[in-house]
C-alpha cells in the first residue's frame, strides 16, 4: 500500500513537470517561427504563422496542428511525444500563459 501511494505520488509529480515543460518546449521548439509571445516571428509571419494568442480553435485541433503541421509548419508528431504535443495545445490555449 504504502508502494502504490508512493508510485501515485510520483505520477502526480511527473504530470506537473510535464506541464511546465511547455513554456521550455515552446522556446526550443516554435519559438523560432512562432515568437515567444505565439505573435510570429518575421519570417514565421512570412510563412503564414497567424497570432497564436488569437486563435479559436479546441484542444483537439491544436493537438492535430501541432501533431500533422499545416502549410509550411512542420509536423511535430514523432519528435514530440504524445504528452509534450498535449501539454503544448494546452499552454496555447491558454494564451501562451
Ligand atoms: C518552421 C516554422 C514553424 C515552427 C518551427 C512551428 N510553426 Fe506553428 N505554424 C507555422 C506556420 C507557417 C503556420 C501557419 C500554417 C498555415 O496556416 O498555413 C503555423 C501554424 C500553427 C498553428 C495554427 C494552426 C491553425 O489552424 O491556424 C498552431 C497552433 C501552431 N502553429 C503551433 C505550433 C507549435 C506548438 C509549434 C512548436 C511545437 C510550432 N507551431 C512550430 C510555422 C511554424
Amino acid at each position: 500500500m504504502k508502494r502504490l501511494a508512493l508510485a501515485l505520488a510520483l505520477l502526480a509529480t511527473a504530470a506537473v513537470a510535464r506541464a511546465d515543460e511547455a513554456p521550455a518546449l515552446f522556446s526550443q521548439k516554435c519559438a523560432v517561427c512562432h515568437g515567444k509571445d505565439g505573435k510570429g516571428t518575421p519570417a514565421g509571419q512570412k510563412m503564414g504563422a497567424k497570432d497564436l494568442t488569437a486563435l479559436k480553435l479546441s484542444h483537439e485541433d491544436l493537438v492535430k496542428d501541432i501533431s500533422n503541421g499545416q502549410g509550411k509548419m512542420p509536423a511535430f508528431k514523432g519528435k514530440l511525444t504524445d504528452a509534450q504535443i498535449e501539454s503544448l495545445a494546452k499552454y496555447v490555449k491558454g494564451g501562451l500563459k
